[in-house]
């Protein structure tokens, strides 16, 4: 495989909160796709999740009711993982973030696939280098990470591993524009790359406000949401300061900077939502509470809001 049109068919592996979305783009693509997992339980809820984020986009306008058929007429589903990739030239890897899990995982796919296909993990920080090791052909392994919920969220982040070809790169970055993304590429590996230490370090933030009793969970998001969400949507951290200015960004964060939190530690409150099992929209429990909706109704909600945004977006970006 030389190139991005020599991609026949797509394995996606794991169909989770990542793994169902990704299927889904790729099936809406025109590719025909196969989504592995470990149980049929979870298959079905994935399948589930698909069809009713297919309405919203139909509802949206973004696809038609015969795309959205389509789509669901060439994805596939199985627990075996040789008959998910066998035939496939471009796999996703999107199962539980365990590096042990995935070296194993990228083993099999390393049996199971011919020697030139493409080999992507949609890991949110893991070294690429790392879930490679120890395979025979770690050239054809590549991070293409995709944010929740792929099948909106444009962005996708490219990692090239330490031994990553140009071959690979190039035909998985070509597959991201082809399919309608905004790919953008991390240069140098390092943990959580560059989107997850972004947001990393503005969560940090937001559950140390919290902790301090400074302001609601509610009124950290809506400012995120009301402010930063739509200025980030337009300027970048970069430009944003050109527009404000260097010389008064100085000053504000002279003063600032050094009681933003540094913790090193994951805040108490996620701790103490994953002892409950209170995990978030999957539970149909988190920092909200969604024990009105069934999961489906949860994401159809979530897309619909998604999916204004991005119409704006497409608006302010033309
Ligand atoms: N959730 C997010 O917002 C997000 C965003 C970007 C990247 N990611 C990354 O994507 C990957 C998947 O995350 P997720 O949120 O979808 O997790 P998830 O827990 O929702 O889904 C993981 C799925 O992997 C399956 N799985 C576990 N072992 C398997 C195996 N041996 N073979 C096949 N399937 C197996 C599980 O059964 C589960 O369905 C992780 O690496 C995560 O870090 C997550």
């Amino acid at each position: 495989m030389n190139s991005v049109e020599d991609i026949r068919k797509m394995a996606v592996i794991g169909s989770g909160v990542m793994g169902h979305g990704i299927a889904e783009v790729y099936t809406l693509n025109g590719y025909p796709t196969s989504m592995m997992d470990v149980k049929d339980e979870y298959l079905d809820r994935g399948m589930r999740q698909i069809r009713a984020e297919l309405k919203t986009l139909v509802s949206n306008e973004f696809v038609t009711e015969g795309q959205s058929e389509e789509a669901l007429n060439r994805i596939s589903t199985t627990t075996s993982i040789k008959d998910a990739v066998e035939g496939c030239n471009f796999v996703t890897e999107a199962v539980t973030e365990e590096l042990k899990l995935k070296r194993g995982i990228f083993a099999e796919l390393e049996k199971f696939t011919t020697d030139d296909s493409i080999l992507a993990t949609n890991t949110s920080g893991l070294m690429i280098t790392k879930i490679a090791q120890g395979l025979k052909r770690p050239d054809r392994v590549i991070g293409t990470h995709f944010s929740v919920p792929p099948h909106i969220i444009p962005g996708v982040e490219i990692i090239r591993g330490k031994r990553t070809s140009d071959r690979t790169f190039k035909i998985a970055y070509e597959l991201m524009k082809k399919i309608g993304k905004v790919p953008f590429v991390v240069k140098k590996e390092i943990d959580g790359f560059l989107l997850n230490r972004l947001q990393l370090a503005l969560g940090r933030e937001a559950f140390y406000l919290v902790e301090k009793g400074v302001a609601t969970i509610e009124d950290v998001d809506i400012c995120l949401n009301s402010v930063l969400g739509l200025r980030w949507a337009t300027v970048g951290p970069f430009r944003q300061m050109d527009s404000a200015g260097i010389d008064t960004a100085t000053k504000v964060w002279r003063y600032i900077l050094p009681s933003i939190s540094n913790s090193r530690r994951i805040p108490k409150a996620m701790l103490e939502k994953v002892a409950k099992g209170d995990v978030g929209m999957k539970a149909r429990k988190g920092f909200y509470d969604y024990t009105r909706f069934g999961l489906e109704d949860v994401t159809v909600e979530r897309d619909n809001g998604f999916v204004k945004t991005l119409k704006l977006m497409k608006t302010l970006w033309k």
